[in-house]
C-alpha cells in the first residue's frame, strides 16, 4: 500500500467545521482515509480513523465518489464539540490517503543510467470506461525504453511515465463500456507506456487475445515490433509480391519482424544488414529469414544490393540508422523505390546531399511512428494485424511462416541486466522480462 500524505491548511470556522483543500485525486482509487487534526504540524493531538465513511468522529460532507472525481474543497464535519481553545490552536490538518498501489520498474531521479532502474511502489492504475486493467505476466524491451530512461524520449502527453510499451497478461478489471473482454481473459497488447509494472491500463482496442500456442513471453514479444514492421513495410512501404527489400538492423526486434513479413508477402530478395557475422548467419538460417546479408561495418551494402538485384536496386528500404546509411540507402533504391524511416540510430543530420536521385528515380521517403498515433489509428492497425498477420505467427519452435525469436528472458528483478544486454547491441531477436 502506498500512503500519500498531503499537508493542508485548515480554515477555522465558528461552526466547528474544518475545510480541507485537497489535491486533485481524480481517477485514483483509495481504499481508506484517515484524518489527523493537530494543534500544529509537529504535535498530533487527536487522531480520527476514517476507515469507512461512517466514522463517528469525522464525517466528510461529500460522498466518496465526489471526493474521488472532483477536485476542490472537501468538508469534514467534526463529530464532537469544538472548544474555543481547540479552535484557536488548530493550524493544520494532515490528511493521509491510502491508495491501491503496485510494484513497477521506476527510474531514480526520473532519468539516468542503467543503475537508476529499480523496482518500487507506484499507483495502481484504474480503468476508465473503455479501458481494461491487465495483470502483467511478461513485457518486451524496446530500444525506445533505453532512450526514454536516458531522458531522450519523453512519453506522449497523458501517458504513464513508467517504461514499457508491450505486455502479456490477464484481464483483471474492465471499464463500464468494455464489451470485448471479460475478467480472466488471456491477452497481449500495445501501450503508450506503463508495461514495466504489475498492472497496466490500456484501451480495450489495444489488446488482442493471446493465441493458445504462444507462451506469455512469446506473446509479449509481438506488439511493438510486429505492428511497427507491418506498418513500415506493408502500409507505408507498400511492398508487393516479387519486390526486393533491404532491412537494416536486421537482428533487432523490429528488423527480424520486417524480414519475416517481407518473406510472408513473397518478396523476391530480402537483404539484411547487421554488425557481426553471428547475427548475419543467424538471419540467413531462419526459415523465413534474409535471403542475403551484408555487414554494414565491413561491406558496402549498396554494392551488395546491386549485386543481388542485378543492378536494379531494392523497392523498399526499412531504415533505423539515418545519417551513416543515408547515401547508400538512396543509392540502393530502385526506380519508384520507397524508404520508411523509423529511427536515426547513427544521427539525424546528413551534411551534404544531392537531391537529384529523389527526382529521377521517383523515390518516396516517409517517416513512420507508432507510439504517438491516435487511439483510433492504433485500433485500426491492431485489427489489421490481428486479421492478416497473427494467424501466421508461431513460437520459434512452431511451424508458422512467421515466428517469434526470443534472445533472452530475464526476471524483471534483473531489469538492469536486460537493459545492459540491449545497450550493448547483443540481442538477436527480442529481450523479454517476466514479472515474477
Ligand atoms: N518509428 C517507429 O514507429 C518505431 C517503433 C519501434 C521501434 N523503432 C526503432 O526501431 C529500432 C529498432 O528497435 P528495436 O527495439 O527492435 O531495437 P533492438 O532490438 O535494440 O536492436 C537495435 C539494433 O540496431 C543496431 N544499431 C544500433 N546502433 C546502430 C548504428 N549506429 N548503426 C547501425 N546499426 C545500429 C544494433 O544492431 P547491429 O549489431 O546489427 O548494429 C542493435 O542491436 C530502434 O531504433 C527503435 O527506436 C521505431
Amino acid at each position: 500500500m502506498l500512503v500519500q500524505q498531503t499537508f493542508v491548511r485548515a480554515r477555522r470556522s465558528l461552526y466547528g467545521r474544518i475545510f480541507l483543500n485537497y489535491r486533485d485525486m481524480s481517477a485514483r482509487k483509495w481504499t481508506t482515509c484517515s484524518c489527523t487534526v493537530c494543534r500544529d504540524d509537529a504535535i498530533p493531538s487527536r487522531s480520527f480513523p476514517m476507515s469507512n465513511q461512517l466514522s463517528n468522529h469525522v464525517k466528510p460532507s461529500t460522498t466518496v465518489d465526489q471526493y474521488l472525481n472532483s477536485p476542490g474543497t472537501l468538508c469534514f464535519q467534526l463529530g464532537f464539540p469544538l472548544t474555543a481553545s481547540w479552535r484557536a490552536h488548530i493550524l493544520y490538518c494532515k490528511a493521509s490517503i491510502t491508495m491501491s498501489s503496485m510494484q513497477a520498474v521506476l527510474i531514480k531521479d526520473g532519468k539516468g543510467p542503467i543503475e537508476n532502474l529499480y523496482i518500487g511502489e507506484a499507483d495502481k492504475p484504474t480503468p476508465k470506461a473503455d479501458e481494461v486493467l491487465v495483470k502483467i505476466k511478461a513485457f518486451g524491451l524496446n530500444r525506445m525504453d533505453v532512450s526514454q530512461r536516458e531522458g531522450r524520449y519523453p512519453p506522449p502527453p497523458g501517458i504513464s511515465d513508467i517504461l514499457g510499451v508491450e505486455f502479456s497478461g490477464h484481464v483483471v478489471d474492465i471499464g463500464n463500456s468494455v464489451e470485448r473482454w471479460t475478467i480472466g481473459d488471456e491477452v497481449f497488447g500495445l501501450a503508450g507506456g506503463g508495461a514495466y509494472a504489475e498492472f497496466i491500463v490500456v484501451p480495450e482496442t489495444n489488446v488482442l487475445k493471446k493465441p493458445g500456442h504462444l507462451s506469455w513471453v512469446e506473446a509479449a514479444s509481438l506488439p511493438e515490433n510486429f505492428l511497427t514492421a507491418y506498418q513500415a513495410l506493408i502500409l507505408v512501404g507498400e511492398m508487393k509480391e516479387g519486390e526486393d527489400v533491404l532491412v537494416h538492423a536486421g537482428a533487432s526486434g523490429v528488423g527480424v519482424a520486417a524480414i519475416q513479413l517481407a518473406r510472408l508477402h513473397h518478396a523476391k530478395h530480402v537483404i539484411a544488414t547487421a554488425s557481426t557475422s553471428d547475427k548475419l548467419n543467424w538471419l540467413r538460417s531462419l526459415p523465413s529469414g534474409a535471403t542475403h546479408t551484408a555487414n554494414y561495418k565491413t561491406q558496402d551494402f549498396a554494392a551488395e544490393v546491386k549485386k543481388v538485384t542485378e543492378g536494379k536496386g531494392v523497392d523498399v528500404v526499412i531504415d533505423f540508422v539515418g545519417q551513416s546509411h543515408w547515401h547508400k540507402n538512396i543509392d540502393s533504391l530502385a526506380v519508384d523505390g520507397r524508404m520508411t524511416l523509423l529511427a536515426f540510430l547513427s544521427g539525424a543530420e546528413v551534411p551534404s546531399f544531392n537531391l537529384l536521385p529523389i527526382l529521377f528515380k521517383r523515390l518516396r521517403i516517409q517517416g513512420s511512428t507508432l507510439r504517438s498515433r491516435s487511439k483510433q489509428y492504433q485500433a485500426d492497425l491492431i485489427k489489421k494485424f490481428e486479421e492478416n498477420i497473427l494467424p501466421h505467427i508461431t513460437g520459434s519452435e512452431g511451424a508458422g511462416k512467421v515466428r517469434t525469436y526470443i534472445h533472452k528472458v530475464y526476471p524483471w528483478t534483473e531489469i538492469q541486466e536486460a537493459h545492459r544486454e540491449m545497450e550493448a547491441n547483443k540481442n538477436s531477436g527480442k529481450i523479454i522480462a517476466e514479472v515474477v
